[in-house]
């Protein structure tokens, strides 16, 4: 157990107030106290900067009533359950007349902080509204004179947008063991190819690709073509293998770096997310922006970087809720990825909408169909608590024999 763990007291009041393990629905009428008293903790959740350890318990206190309050609990969009840190919202909080500002000067500010962080100059870094954002704009900059090449499936921001273009997309089906089929993706960047996704660790299955493989596939693309690296999960990944490719934009080659406040940093509804590139490719990108984070976006991002402690908090926290998954999935007999990221991806032997509809029942909010992973589920990490409940939710609703292991990339 880690020194920042909640009380044993706080989960069993957890489990039994929400009902959940029971297998019933939340159980509102019982929940109102507990959000009142979690809200009114008045411990220092800051110091210095850093969210405290009993500072993280008691704001993972808070958050698990509101969650519950709610409810059904959110797991289908890959969100850090622990929101915001609190040096973030309270830095919101200070700074709350900048409320009718633009962004500026605080995105000035975010650019020096978030360039400092991962040690590159400022001038390699561009703040967008979302990595959403990048993955439109991209298209305009360096796809429109040819063809995009994306595995298949991913993240599909960037192809949907370049396929809303007219832009031709090859999507190149991963391997059996949900790895980029880099191989297949090298024969088919042709001359006519001019940008090139990649999605490390990938979404929706959750698994790095073999690190030396892929960034030499990296390298040499980026030769032919600009390659944009989604490194959206960067800071969930605990195999010491994986590197990111962010050495490459410093070493000057052809390849953009996207990261995003949307994960570990909690602020998804802040639209906040950070462009790693030379110079000269921020400076295509930057005209084509539409817009930026607000100043909140800008207060709560600087704050939140610089919180190395509420980060190391909620990586450790995502990796006991994915070992709690893990361990389930395994008991029921059931395949899954390797997860590197705050979600996980398994087999369930049965279309993922029943797996979807099943578990909204019982108080839970999942992932949607993948194609042609038709019959697995991705179900996002919330608190351990959460993934303990939803442990014992799942052989209910998955706990017959799998129906079928091939046919759907198995
Ligand atoms: C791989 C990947 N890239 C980008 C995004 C979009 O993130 P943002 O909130 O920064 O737009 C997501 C969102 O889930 C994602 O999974």
């Amino acid at each position: 157990m880690t020194p920042f763990t909640p009380s044993a007291v706080s989960r069993r009041q957890w489990l039994r107030s929400s009902g959940l393990v029971a297998g019933g629905a939340i159980a509102t009428g019982s929940l109102t106290p507990s959000l009142a008293q979690a809200m009114e903790s008045d411990v220092p959740h800051v110091e210095h900067g850093q969210t405290t350890a009993v500072g993280f318990a008691a704001h993972e206190r808070m958050i698990e009533a509101m969650r519950r309050a709610d409810g059904p609990i959110r797991l289908a969009s890959n969100e850090n359950p622990y929101g915001m840190a609190p040096s973030a919202r309270k830095a919101i909080e200070e700074g709350w007349k900048q409320h009718a500002w633009y962004g500026a000067p605080g995105i000035t500010t975010l650019k020096k902080v978030y360039a400092q962080s991962v040690g590159v100059p400022e001038d390699h870094i561009m703040i967008v509204a979302g990595s959403s954002e990048l993955l439109s704009i991209v298209n305009l900059a360096y796809g429109m004179k040819g063809e995009v090449l994306t595995p298949w499936p991913t993240y599909e921001g960037l192809p949907r947008y370049a396929e809303s273009l007219g832009i031709k997309v090859h999507k190149v089906p991963l391997t059996p063991d949900f790895s980029h089929d880099l191989q297949t993706m090298d024969k088919r960047l042709t001359q006519a190819v001019d940008l090139v996704f990649v999605c490390n660790p990938n979404n929706p299955t959750a698994n790095l690709t073999e690190n030396r493989a892929l960034r030499s596939f990296v390298s040499n693309a980026s030769r032919r073509a600009m390659v944009l690296v989604d490194e959206a999960y960067h800071d969930f990944v605990s195999d010491p293998s994986y590197s990111s490719c962010i050495d490459m934009v410093k070493a000057g080659e052809n390849v953009i770096i996207s990261r995003t406040g949307s994960k570990i940093h909690g602020l998804a509804a802040l639209r906040t997310a950070f462009v790693i590139a030379r110079p000269d490719i921020i400076a295509r990108l930057q005209p084509l922006s539409t817009s930026a984070p607000g100043a909140f976006g800008a207060l709560g991002a600087v704050a939140s970087i610089q919180d190395t402690a509420y980060q190391a908090m909620c990586k450790q926290r995502n990796i006991e809720g994915r070992d709690i998954m893990k361990a389930a999935i395994t008991k029921l007999g059931r395949k899954m990825t390797e997860s590197q990221t705050n979600f996980v991806f398994f087999h369930t032997g049965m279309p993922v909408e029943q797996v979807q509809k099943a578990m909204l029942a019982k108080g839970f909010m999942i992932g949607r169909a993948f194609p042609p992973y038709n019959d697995w589920a991705r179900i996002s990490i919330g608190t351990p608590d959460e993934m303990r409940a939803v442990a014992a939710a799942l052989p209910d609703v998955i706990g017959g024999a799998p129906k079928s292991l091939g046919g759907s990339g198995a």
